[in-house]
């Protein structure tokens, strides 16, 4: 038999494994169990990934990344997915389509990642943010893109992609640091992770270095204040450094408010919430697709300062590949949101070879005596 054959059947038998498995993922009630395959209404896998669900109204929106089975870059755009139980998702398909024109920030084949979407009040529009890369050129664009819709499923409109706050320093640099930051060159570093390196990241090497272009922005979310303030967070720098932003009004564009977060610390995925009066935002370190080490920050205020604290997850996925806490489970956070009256941590675990397959982890996150969150294992975000 010839090994076309052999390749066909061996597709085949995959595609029957991963149906079987998809229509197997819920349990009882209809709820997600971590760790397997998350069916919507037609039974297809949920195809949103680094999302974040917006509650708008009795119904609950889940946006995120549509990814083809093979390769990284977008055909599609944007999915979106509504529920009014958390637990059925009807797909609602694209809400942000990438363009069939030449040159436009979004012509397909860009990359599309992190989506979110925030509700304003003032504006009565739902807004979009998310990290963009431009066609044909990686992950060296390093963008922020805006996007805006009257209805939650949309149709968004595109409205700009920029690097951020160019010729702005943050606003907490007092003059001293801003001149010990123009004294550094980061052309001249040719060896990274050295002490002296380390040291001059920290005086904001990267800062200065981009400060005519605008800086970086790759992995981010977005976080709204109880009095309608809302703040883009962003991995920045060469995903050295956090950049903490304020975002005008309408939510289409920054104040030029904005200060940087432990500068050389590595983090990526980061998702922030308020606690009563505490701001905690956990983040995963940087290690492309694959699970590393969550940290997690504390602040009283948004502008900090911030105490870095150890990862919030403990114990094992047990019955899932076993996957310790210190790799999170195996999966890389992407937003908490509070649902049915508690925080819950929504995660992707990535599969980089089959990135539309790719499974959605929720765990409710845990307070202790001292209001510190801990987020153990659970097998789904009911318990
Ligand atoms: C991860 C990041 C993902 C994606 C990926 C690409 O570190 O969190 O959103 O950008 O790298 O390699």
């Amino acid at each position: 038999m010839s090994t076309r054959f052999f390749t066909l059947t061996r597709i085949s038998l995959l595609s029957l494994l991963w149906a079987v498995l998809t229509s197997t993922a819920l349990a009882q009630d209809g709820a997600l169990i971590n760790g397997q395959p998350w069916p919507d209404t037609n039974g297809r896998h949920i195809n949103a990934h680094g999302g974040c669900i917006l509650q708008h109204g009795d119904t609950y929106y889940w946006y995120g990344e549509q990814r083809p089975d093979r390769g990284f870059t977008m055909d599609g755009g944007i999915t979106v997915y509504k529920s009014t139980d958390l637990r059925h998702w009807t797909d609602c398909g694209i809400c942000l389509h990438t363009s069939s024109d030449e040159g436009s920030d979004i012509e397909r084949g860009c990359i599309m990642e992190r989506p979110k979407v925030l509700w304003n009040e003032r504006t009565r529009r739902f807004v979009m943010l998310f990290h963009l890369e431009l066609k044909g050129r990686g992950y060296e664009a390093a963008r922020v893109a805006f996007a805006e819709s009257e209805s939650p499923t949309g149709p968004f409109r595109f409205v700009r992609s920029k690097r951020l706050h160019a010729q702005t320093w943050p606003f907490n640099m007092s003059d001293a640091d801003i001149l010990a930051a123009k004294q550094t060159n980061a052309a001249q570093w040719h060896e990274w992770w050295t002490p002296e390196w380390r040291k001059e990241v920290e005086k904001g090497m990267y800062l200065w270095r981009d400060m005519e272009s605008g800086q970086m922005s790759r992995d981010m979310t977005v976080f709204t204040d109880t009095d309608g303030t809302a703040y883009h967070i962003t991995s920045s720098q060469e995903n050295l450094t956090l950049l903490i932003s304020e975002l005008s009004a309408d939510y289409l564009d920054f104040t030029g408010k904005y200060i940087m977060l432990a500068p050389g610390g590595l983090n990526e995925a980061p998702c922030l919430f308020r606690h009563a009066d505490d701001y905690w935002l956990i983040c995963s370190g940087c290690t492309g697709w694959a699970p590393n080490e969550a940290r997690m920050f504390k602040a009283k205020s948004i502008w900090g300062p911030w105490t870095q604290l150890p990862s919030p997850f403990q114990g094992t996925a047990s019955g899932y590949r076993d996957m310790p806490a210190d790799k999170t489970f195996g999966a890389q956070g992407t937003f908490v949101c509070q649902l049915e009256g508690r925080f819950v941590f929504m995660a992707d675990v990535w599969n980089p070879r089959h990135l539309a397959r790719s499974l959605h982890f929720w765990l409710p996150v845990h307070f202790d005596n001292e209001g510190t969150p801990f987020i153990p294992w659970a097998d789904n975000w009911k318990q």
